[in-house]
């Protein structure tokens, strides 16, 4: 496999061609950003702890037939997926209150919800990605009812596999965002499963694995991923580990 033209640089990942129709190269690279990119650094490792926990979740997820883009890892910083026709929605599952919710609606930062909460949002950085609802995406084409049903249903499978996944390792799966695409007629989670899209607690201790860490200049944020990644079995060559 040749990997050819970069077709898409975003924040935090870069996007290559290959010469199979089908497949592209996803690139973890070692920048942070938060609040729609107001605040970006560069950090250690970041990549490649990204890549690694990533490909780890996409396995896990299909081995439960959850169907996603992931085909393999090629080495620290890339992994091969399918080239999805990405829709332009998050969708967002909330098992504790954080975050922008907080903000929003003055709900008590950590209130447990009996069940969790779904929400789409749009992606778009000049409007700050902003909540949406199921009208909206329809009124404006950008999916279909079944899709949006489809998005939904996977979101939530994806909670009961990660929760207790996340559970046995002493973490607390507070919330996380994914995003889904198109391949042949079939919906599949694209994009990434890291600490940079979701929030991670220590079940005990309430200790942030996440991107929170950065958001807040909570320091070590790496090395809190890490913390995490290691807890959930997630391993990477020891050279690898070392800065
Ligand atoms: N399998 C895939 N096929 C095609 N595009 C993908 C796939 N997985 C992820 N992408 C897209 O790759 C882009 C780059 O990722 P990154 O997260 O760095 O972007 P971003 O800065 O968050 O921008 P965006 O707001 O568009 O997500 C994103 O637009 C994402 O939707
Ligand atoms: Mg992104």
């Amino acid at each position: 496999m040749q990997i050819g033209r970069e077709i898409n640089r975003g924040k935090t990942k870069t996007i290559y061609e290959t010469d199979l129709k089908d497949k592209l190269v996803i690139e973890f690279r070692d920048d942070a950003t938060a609040f729609n990119a107001l605040k970006h650094q560069r950090l250690a490792r970041k990549g490649m702890v990204n890549n690694y926990f990533n490909a780890f979740i996409m396995e896990k997820l299909a081995a439960k037939g959850i169907l996603n883009h992931f085909e393999s890892r090629l080495n620290d910083t890339q992994s091969l997926v399918k080239r999805l026709d990405m829709i332009k929605l998050e969708c967002v599952v909330r098992n504790i209150a954080a975050g922008s919710l907080c903000k929003r609606l003055g709900i008590e930062l950590g209130y447990n919800f009996e069940t969790p909460l779904f929400e789409f949002f749009y992606k778009d950085d000049a409007l700050g990605d902003p909540l949406v609802t199921v009208e909206h995406a329809l009124a404006f084409g950008w999916a279909n009812a079944q899709e949006l049903a489809t998005m939904r249903e996977l979101t939530f499978a994806v909670n009961t596999v990660l929760k207790s996944l996340f559970a046995d390792a002493g973490i607390l799966l507070v919330d996380y965002k994914l995003e889904f695409g198109r391949f042949h007629g079939e919906l599949f989670l694209g994009d990434e499963f890291t600490p940079d899209g979701c929030r991670i607690w220590d079940a005990k201790t309430r200790q942030i694995f996440d991107k929170d860490r950065f958001r807040q200049d909570l320091g070590d944020v790496i090395e809190n991923y890490e913390i995490a990644a290691k807890r959930l079995g997630i391993t990477y060559p020891a050279a690898a580990q070392t800065t």
